[in-house]
């Protein structure tokens, strides 16, 4: 570390996290903190019961404090920063008055509704220079997605012809199935597509450096009509019981869909998703095929690399770090054969949001995902909506 930037670290007040929502994403982050040794000082849930409730199950003997509501989580001088884990509706706000407050933000994704408010956002976060922004695009951090960036920039594929890939779950497979994310007013109007196509929209752009010139979608609703329960559902929770009093909601977010993409350079893309395909759990697939060789990566067995020649044998490599290059192996904790998986993608996406602070040289260029990033996934997702209503390719 440099004489810089030990005197930042030195000056600047120890981390506190402050955790907005207590759903799938909340305990996510809480987990992946604890892991890094960030601690996390207080939790805002929908009701100050529901945030006890969850401080007491996840914070153990830390006793972290669950807020009555944002303004008293902002006014906390232990919080130096705020995980906004909550419905996409509320990410503009939360976030806007974070950076106000002083906090830094790490942000969920996507980071906001629609490209004017991601807009606003990054440039907040730029007259904010000495606060971290960040968007949590966290599959970015799989040790193997980042050894196949770093085969890519060492040539080994050689000219990228085409990246495939598909992004496919099936916890929204029955018109009894519901959350929040189903309905335009509080997810956006894109729902697979922004949900879960921009991780994988976010992980090709990083691996490959390239970026999208025009787009063209097929995008499908299976059910118009879904059954809202009388309660709330979060994530993933609706697969384990049926709640027994529903009312029909109409519903015009997509559950399917097809994107064809135009890299800038000349390469071609095809990517779908689905949040209605039985038995897929949360498959990511990604395939680049370049003039050398191709690789193939599922986030099912995400400790496998494919690695396909035309030439000679094809090779499986497994995660290892003594077999990964320089800038893989620093986000592969475990030896190989301890697989490592989901949960430690957050650990490395938050570690590298916390050294970054630590370090305290804001004039480095952030390590992790960006507001730009986040606002660049948003304008993709403007474009593929446009696509799908006028029936076009659409340039970005
Ligand atoms: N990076 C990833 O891999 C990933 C995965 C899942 C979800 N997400 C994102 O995380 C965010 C949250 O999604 P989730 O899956 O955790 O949803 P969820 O439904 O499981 O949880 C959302 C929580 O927010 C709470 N909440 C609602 N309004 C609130 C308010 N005003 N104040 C405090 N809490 C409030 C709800 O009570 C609920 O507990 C979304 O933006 C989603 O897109 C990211």
């Amino acid at each position: 570390m440099t004489t810089k930037s030990t005197a930042a670290l030195n000056d600047a007040p120890p981390p506190g996290v402050a955790i907005v929502g207590t759903g799938f994403m909340g305990w996510v982050h809480w987990e992946a903190l604890s892991r890094i040794g960030v601690p996390v000082v207080g939790v805002l849930g929908s009701s100050t019961e529901k945030g006890r409730r969850f401080a007491e199950r996840f914070g153990g003997l830390s006793q972290p404090r669950a807020y009555r509501d944002f303004t008293e989580l902002l006014a906390d001088p232990l919080v130096t920063s705020v995980h906004v884990a909550v419905p996409n509706r509320l990410h503009f706000a939360m976030t806007t008055e974070a950076l106000l407050a002083g906090k830094h933000v790490l942000c969920e994704k996507p980071l906001a509704m629609n490209s004017q408010e991601s807009a606003e956002l990054v440039e907040l976060a730029r007259q904010c220079p000495s606060l971290a922004a960040g968007v949590n695009y966290n599959i970015r951090y799989y040790p193997l997605c980042l050894e196949i960036r770093e085969r890519i920039r060492a040539g080994e594929l050689g000219e990228l012809f085409h990246i495939a890939g598909s992004y496919v779950q099936d916890w929204l497979l029955k018109p009894t199935d519901y959350n929040w994310r189903v309905l335009t007013d509080e997810g956006g109007e894109l729902r697979a597509i922004a949900d879960i196509g921009t991780h994988w929209l976010d992980l090709v752009s990083t691996v490959s450096g390239l970026e999208v010139e025009a787009v063209c979608a097929d995008l499908f609703t299976a059910h118009p009509t879904r059954q809202r329960p009388a309660g709330e559902i979060e994530t993933f929770q609706g697969k384990i019981g049926a709640p027994s009093q529903t009312t029909s909601v109409p519903i015009s977010t997509e559950d399917y869909g097809c994107v064809m993409l135009r890299f800038r350079g000349g390469a071609r893309g095809v990517l779908w998703v689905s949040q209605v395909t039985a038995g897929r759990k949360n498959c990511l697939r990604l395939e680049i095929a370049g003039a050398r060789q191709a690789l193939e990566w599922n986030s099912e067995r995400p400790n496998e690399l494919w690695i396909g020649h035309r030439d000679r044998a094809n090779e499986l490599l497994l995660r290892d770090p003594a077999l990964l290059s320089p800038g893989a192996r620093s986000a592969a904790d475990y030896p190989g054969g301890h697989n490592e998986g989901y949960a430690d993608s957050f650990k490395q996406c938050f570690r590298s949001f916390y050294q970054y602070i630590a370090a305290g040289d804001f004039s480095e260029p952030a390590p992790f995902p960006t507001f730009a990033d986040g606002h660049r996934e948003i304008e993709l997702c403007e474009a593929i909506l446009r696509s799908q209503k006028e029936n076009r390719w659409v340039t970005v």
